[in-house]
């Protein structure tokens, strides 16, 4: 048994994990960052890739922003297709020249881990059996095996930023719980093909919702509404290129097709547990919420809740006050349940669901967001920052 001390332990290094150590060290607070699987096997897992105005410009504050700057590409608009028919919606012109940054997030997560092993930050890759103990105490354990050694992290506070099935989340007592499941899932495909549009198209099609992303100018991302349990088997490449044609037609505009690389189907939910805290253990990210992927923003809320937990754990170290602390989960909460509603509204706007009647108000809701600059206004405000402005 090996014991170790650090102020800060953190379970998982994703997004949240991984930003949380860095804002802490750069507060000169000490933690370790435990995470279950190897390195290799986080930094290829092929995730969403759109950061809100406010994600970008915290990467580039803390030092980690080069590569997105030089590898990813801002957009000012997206565009909304019902139909056939394609609108654009001009974020820029919308906030006050606000704007996306598209930039894979496992390319966010390899240099955020790259940053963490320069400054010798202690991140500990491959462990398991992740146990949270006396999290009512002011200090609080982590046990964990790694290499087939059990190891004990005596903490002042565990971060749990393992994802939605990770253990931290089930150490909160009475832990209350919100979900939506959608009668419809994505399927995505990585394809070597250059991107045929140098802004995301979002459509809706009577055969069901398709979006068009990009990586790189090699490399696009695609998506497609399937039915819930649909078997990846069931969608030879050629059989998903025929769908993607189809729904994401529109005049006088080509589909180039290429050779796909990774392909996958992911459910989607709607997830919030409450609170986000529970004596010294404090949950953020994916730990604690689950938003849909039409509203893109998983990751963006991700960093907010460390952003938020960073700052409060500043100000406890330096000044002894635990008022932030204590407000942490209300105030992500407020964040969390504002997002929850713009990410709904999008799945509910873009997705082939419901009834004659739903099919209806649907198409009001579509024909209004496009004819009206208020609608549109709203929609790009919480696309650029719903989560972090
Ligand atoms: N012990 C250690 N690490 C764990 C454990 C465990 N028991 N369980 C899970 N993990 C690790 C996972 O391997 C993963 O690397 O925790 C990490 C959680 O990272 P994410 O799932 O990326 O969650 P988060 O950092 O909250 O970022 C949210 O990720 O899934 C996307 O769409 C989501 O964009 C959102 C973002
Ligand atoms: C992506 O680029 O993977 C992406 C973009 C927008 C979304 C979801 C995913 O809404």
């Amino acid at each position: 048994m090996r014991g170790t001390d650090t102020q800060v332990g953190i379970v998982g290094a994703g997004p949240a994990g991984l930003v949380l150590a860095h804002l802490l060290h750069d507060s000169g607070i000490e933690s370790v960052v435990l995470e279950l699987h190897d390195r290799a096997y986080v930094e290829a897992r092929v995730r969403a890739g759109v950061l809100e105005q406010g994600t970008a410009d915290l990467l580039d504050g803390i030092g980690v922003g080069d590569r997105m700057r030089s590898e990813g590409s801002v957009h000012r608009g997206v565009n909304l297709q019902f139909l056939g028919r394609r609108h654009r919606i001009a974020l820029s012109e919308l906030t006050g020249g606000k704007a996306i940054t598209v930039y894979g997030q496992q390319e966010v997560v390899k240099d955020l881990i790259a940053a963490r092993l320069a400054v010798g930050g202690e991140l500990q890759f491959g462990v398991d059996s992740v146990g949270l103990e006396s999290v009512d105490t002011d200090r609080p354990v982590i046990s964990y095996r790694q290499a087939g050694h059990e190891h004990r992290l005596r903490c002042d506070v565990v971060v749990g930023c393992d994802g939605f099935h990770g253990c931290s989340r089930h150490a909160v007592p009475r832990l209350r719980t919100y979900e939506r499941d959608y009668p419809f899932a994505w399927l995505g495909i990585l394809a070597a093909v250059a991107p045929s549009t140098d802004e995301l198209i979002y459509a809706f099609h009577d055969r069901g919702f398709a979006l068009h992303s990009l990586r790189s100018p090699e490399l696009s991302r695609l998506y497609l509404q399937v039915e819930p349990d649909e078997e990846i088997e069931a969608w030879p490449d050629g059989r998903i290129w025929e769908e993607l044609q189809v729904r994401l037609a529109s005049e006088g505009w080509t589909l180039a097709e290429g050779p796909v690389l990774e392909k996958g189907i992911t459910a989607l939910r709607s997830f919030v547990a409450e609170p986000m805290q529970h004596a010294r253990l404090f949950l953020a990210g994916d730990a604690a919420h689950i938003v849909p992927a039409t509203g893109a923003k998983g990751m963006n809320l991700a960093v907010a809740d460390v952003v938020v937990l960073a700052r409060a754990l500043d100000t406890w170290y330096r000044t002894g006050r635990e008022d932030e602390l204590r407000a942490y989960s209300a105030t992500c909460l407020r964040r969390v349940w504002r997002v929850q509603e713009f990410s709904m509204w999008m799945t509910m706007l873009m997705h082939r669901h419901g009834d004659a009647f739903t099919r209806r108000v649907q198409a009001a809701s579509q024909a209004y967001v496009c004819e009206s600059e208020a609608a549109a206004r709203c929609l790009a405000e919480s696309y650029v920052g719903a989560a972090t402005l």
